[in-house]
């Protein structure tokens, strides 16, 4: 199930867009797998950033997360249940999913050999 669902997300380079508050608005963004879930737990607790590398079928890849506060008052129009949080409180987060592999042959191609 874990591999057929990490060949299928990461075909490509990935950033989502998750609920940390508990009632998201779409309840397809929501932590689904064991790194989102130990990250989203980890940002609640207040740390700033949380990131792995994992390797599938031999690619190395960054996974790493960050908080997302309620930056705006007007987030509330639509969130009703981001008047809760406390300043800074996370209620989201952004997902990043980069193969490294990729990332290096980027940038040895603009910054030539190293
Ligand atoms: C105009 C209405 C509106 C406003 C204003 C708004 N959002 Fe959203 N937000 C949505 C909708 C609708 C979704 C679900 C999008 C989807 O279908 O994936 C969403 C999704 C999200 C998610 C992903 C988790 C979830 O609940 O589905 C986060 C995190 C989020 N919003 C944070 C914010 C923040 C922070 C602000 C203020 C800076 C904000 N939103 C302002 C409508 C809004």
């Amino acid at each position: 199930m874990r591999v057929a669902r990490i060949r299928r997300s990461f075909a490509r380079d990935r950033v989502e867009f998750l609920d940390a508050s508990g009632e998201p608005s779409n309840d397809e963004n929501v932590a689904s797998d064991e790194f989102e879930k130990a990250a989203i737990e980890k940002l609640l607790r207040g740390e700033a950033f949380v990131d792995e590398v994992i390797t599938v079928k031999g690619n190395p890849y960054l996974r790493a997360a960050t908080p997302i506060p309620v930056a705006h008052k007007k987030c509330v129009l639509c969130h009703e249940n981001y008047a809760a949080a406390k300043e800074f409180q996370p209620i989201g987060a952004l997902v990043y999913t980069v193969p490294i592999e990729w990332s290096h042959r980027r940038v040895t191609r603009l910054a030539g050999p190293h």
